[in-house]
């Protein structure tokens, strides 16, 4: 097999790059990029849910030890929970293995899906966007669900 090498990330967390993760019974990852050699900058997964493609789910920008993460559903695949776990997933593989302390989420002033999955993710509204069009940045740091 061959090894995968990401810019920016220890090289003894690249174990964590794998190619099938298992949420649960119902959900399961696939890498669907990079496919073999990575440029260190991107990280995606396609979503199964019972061995069907509903969505997919990644990193992008990576950056040090901050990166960008977007996800997207089939409409009818809405409501089930399965953004909250597969991302939860990706987010703590991010934390526990890639090494991140910070990742960050672009999402439009009226997506409230998207915001209440982030709130649901542990982010935060850290830099609202100044026109109604643009798009609010959003940020999970390392240790969300730790109390002060
Ligand atoms: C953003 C997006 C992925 C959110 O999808 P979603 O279905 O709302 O999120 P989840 O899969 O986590 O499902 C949450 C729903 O399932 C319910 N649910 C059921 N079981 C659950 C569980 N175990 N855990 C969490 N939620 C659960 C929740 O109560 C919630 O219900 P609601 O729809 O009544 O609010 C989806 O709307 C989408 O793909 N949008 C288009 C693309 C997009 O906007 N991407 C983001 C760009 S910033």
């Amino acid at each position: 097999m061959k090894q995968l090498q990401v810019e920016h990330i220890p090289n003894d967390s690249q174990a964590g790059i794998a190619e099938d993760l298992v949420v649960n019974q119902e959900i399961a990852l696939h890498r669907t990029y990079p496919k073999l050699k990575l440029d260190g900058k991107a990280l995606y997964y396609e979503i199964l849910y019972n061995g069907l493609a509903v969505g997919k789910v990644g990193f992008y920008s990576i950056i040090a030890r901050t990166a960008s993460m977007s996800y997207g559903l089939e409409k009818d695949a809405e409501g089930k929970g399965i953004a909250t776990r597969a991302a939860g997933h990706l987010r703590d593989l991010g934390f526990e293995e890639l090494g991140f302390n910070f990742i960050n989420l672009s999402i439009g002033k009226t997506n409230e899906r998207s915001q209440a999955l982030a709130r649901r993710l542990g982010a935060v509204l850290t830099l609202p966007s100044q026109n109604q069009t643009g798009l609010d940045k959003w940020t999970i740091k390392k240790g969300w669900n730790e109390t002060a």
